[in-house]
């Protein structure tokens, strides 16, 4: 059987294409500063973002923590949204690596602003952990954060002497979706991870990028991290074929991620709240029935996604084509909701 893997954008395969540019890549020591090819990578990445410098890494885990070491620290808090990565899904590298506390707030969809987070600065006491550090994920939940509010949380920042970094695992995707650049979505941190192996369609990593003071610090928290990666050329010029060739792209998977949202909704049994569905992802919420059952019969029809608290979640990407979606709306309208109690 043919699944449709809507589980993720993580699951794409390099394409015939990208793995000739990787048998090809020119490499070197990269931790001798010596791989052309990540070199290239950086250099293209800083220069795209808007920053001075930037360091290739394994994952996006790894651009997320490393700046947690940097800018907060031992006995530092960290503000993020309480469904943010860095709470929810590294296996509590903050604290458990970085040393940090993370503070997990609530704001709707995802987006924090100044209103949200001024209350929780804390002022400077012998007593109190440091506020050191603003966590923004953009996008959260296929959301994009609205520029003028980074642009806000940025001047609270700076006002309290915050450091501001974004996980910008899919900046990409927010850019496209909003039509703002990504230098300009990245000038709103002071630094910013994003990620070459989701929706771009690379197998592994990720760019932290910042001033090329942090890039240095950054660099030896990697290696500490046993990070350092010799003839690692061979990813990075998979980053770079996915840097010059699936950005644009991604705006066929919102569309897809669209449609198949509206064809849910045209359905008596599950519904999808249309506001949120702005880039790649979207929750799908099926009442009064157990969501595992659900992902079960979906799978059973050929469509695998993941199912977690109340919702499923279904993430287009790269190996979804125009034809897969129709077939996927296909299939979403024959479903008879019985199956999901038999
Ligand atoms: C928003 C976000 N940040 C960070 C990461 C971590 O990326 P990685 O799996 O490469 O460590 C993910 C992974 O799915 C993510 O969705």
């Amino acid at each position: 059987m043919t699944y449709y893997d809507l589980r993720s954008d993580t699951i794409t395969k390099p394409t015939t294409e990208m793995r000739k540019a990787m048998a090809d890549a020119e490499v070197g020591d990269d931790v001798y500063f010596e791989d052309p090819t990540v070199n290239r990578l950086e250099k293209l990445s800083a220069e795209m973002l808007g920053k001075e410098a930037a360091l290739f890494v394994s994952s996006g885990s790894m651009g997320n923590l490393i700046p947690l070491f940097i800018h907060a620290g031992r006995g530092c808090e960290v503000l993020t949204h309480r469904d943010s990565h860095i709470i929810q899904h590294e296996v509590g590298a903050v604290s458990a690596l970085a040393g940090a506390l993370p503070i997990g707030l609530d704001a709707p969809r995802g987006i924090l602003t100044p209103e949200v987070l001024e209350p929780h600065i804390k002022p400077h006491a012998y007593d109190l952990a440091r506020t050191a550090m603003i966590e923004v994920e953009n996008t959260i939940g296929g959301v994009c954060y609205p520029l003028e509010i980074l642009q806000d949380i940025r001047n609270l920042a700076t006002r309290y002497g915050l450091l501001v970094h974004m996980d910008g695992a899919r900046l990409w995707n927010a850019s496209v979706a909003t039509g703002v650049a990504a230098d300009t979505l990245a000038t709103q941190a002071d630094t910013v991870t994003f990620c070459l192996s989701k929706g771009l369609g690379a197998p592994v990593g990720s760019v932290l990028c910042g001033t090329q003071e942090f890039i240095d610090k950054a660099r030896a928290i990697r290696k500490m991290l046993g990070g350092g990666m010799r003839q690692v050329g061979i990813l990075a010029a998979a980053g770079l074929y996915a840097l010059d060739h699936n950005i644009n792209r991604l705006a066929d998977d919102h569309d897809h991620a669209r449609t198949i949202a509206e064809t849910i909704n045209t359905t008596e049994w599950a519904h999808v709240a249309m506001e949120n569905v702005e880039t790649n992802i979207l929750f799908m919420y099926v009442p009064g029935t157990n969501i595992q059952k659900v992902v079960e019969v979906l799978k059973a029809h050929g469509i695998l996604c993941s199912g977690s608290g109340e919702s499923i979640r279904l993430v287009t990407n790269l190996g979804i084509s125009d034809y897969d979606t129709e077939h996927i709306c296909e299939i979403i309208r024959t479903i008879n909701p019985k199956e999901f109690s038999s």
